[in-house]
């Protein structure tokens, strides 16, 4: 049975871990209903959505749910062990993990284009998806983590809602989107009373192509170890100063370029890290929160003497507009 792709007005809007479990209840049998005994494949990024979509599923009907998680190298530290570790160790998921790194950094090697870098990330992704449904073979439903504002948007022609759209079309998917006339606040409920992790139901938003944007111009390897190793510094900090669920936003970039400093006493020629933190309600305009002086400059002393590369931190202080908040 497929869902509408409306809110009915009567629709509770869910609030508290009653509710959500309410609405667990409904779905487990309604997912049940809809797949029967066959095999659902999911494309599980660690995000929240998918995340959530995954959690229902494995116990609507457990191991029939084939999840498929692939690194493309541009995720944040411990991410995707943090996939692994949450979904296969502990609620037991059937989890092919796909190492695609060496795939997506040679094919991205030496193209600087911001639009171009998206593409190649975003075709490589539908690739690598593609070739394991294809190996798989026989699965005729594919859930998605679509929640409602991906509808609206869609609708209203500001983006198209559907995460894996471009699968080449003999897959032939039956969708399953069970969360797809939920808000982010509804699904976050849900995944708390389903038991998930609160790092990862809580997370900030991570845009598609990860690390990749924030990795400006040509990604090389060590650049993107730079920009992996100062993010999980700058999340460690905020999370340990009480700033984790106030800052609605916060990254690291390192640009492509080098500037003269000072190392032990020895002249370096090195990259800066540029620290972007900020507050929106729906990422169409943004402000720069005001942050402790002194915090800035404990984490300027751990990034620069912890991360390879990295003679300097600037701070970006532009609210969006001019910025945008990804630098590209
Ligand atoms: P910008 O940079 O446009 O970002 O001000 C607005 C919000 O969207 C996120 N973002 C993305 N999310 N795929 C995504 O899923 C993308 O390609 C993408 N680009 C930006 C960004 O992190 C911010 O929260």
């Amino acid at each position: 049975m497929q869902q509408s792709d409306v809110r009915p007005q009567s629709m509770e809007r869910i609030t508290s871990k009653a509710l959500a479990e309410r609405f667990i209840e409904e779905q487990v049998e309604a997912l049940r209903k809809q797949v029967g005994d066959s095999k659902v494949l999911l494309a599980l990024s660690g995000g929240v959505d998918s995340s959530v979509v995954a959690a229902l599923l494995i116990k609507a009907i457990g191991k029939n749910l084939v999840c498929v998680h692939v690194n493309h190298g541009l995720l944040r530290k411990g991410e995707p062990e943090q996939v692994v570790k949450v979904f296969r160790d502990e609620m037991g998921a059937e989890l092919i993990y796909v190492d695609a790194v060496d795939r997506f950094l040679d094919k991205l090697a030496g193209v600087s284009d911001p639009e171009q870098k998206r593409h190649i990330i975003g075709k490589e992704f539908i690739d690598v998806f593609a070739e394991e449904a294809t190996k798989l073979k026989g699965i005729k439903f594919l859930a998605q983590g679509t929640i409602y504002p991906d509808i609206l948007e869609s609708k209203d022609g500001i983006k198209a809602h559907h995460n894996v759209g471009g699968l080449p079309p003999e897959l032939n998917f039956e969708l399953v989107e069970p969360v797809k006339l939920l808000y982010k606040d509804e699904v976050r409920e849900v995944g708390v009373a389903l038991g998930l992790p609160a790092g990862m139901v809580y997370r900030q938003p991570f845009p598609g192509p990860g690390l990749g944007v924030r990795c400006t111009g040509a990604i090389t390897r060590d650049r993107l170890e730079a920009v992996r190793e100062s993010d999980a510094i700058l999340r460690e900090e905020f999370a340990k100063n009480g700033l984790e669920g106030k800052v609605w936003q916060y990254f690291t970039i390192v640009p492509d370029y080098k500037s003269t400093g000072i190392k032990d006493g020895k002249r370096s020629y090195e990259w800066p890290v540029i620290i972007r933190a900020v507050n929106t309600r729906d990422a169409v305009t943004a402000t720069v929160p005001a942050l402790s002086f002194e915090l800035l400059q404990h984490i300027t002393a751990r990034i620069t003497s912890e991360v390879k590369g990295v003679n300097r931190v600037l701070l970006d202080l532009s609210p969006k507009p001019t910025g945008t908040i990804e630098w590209e």
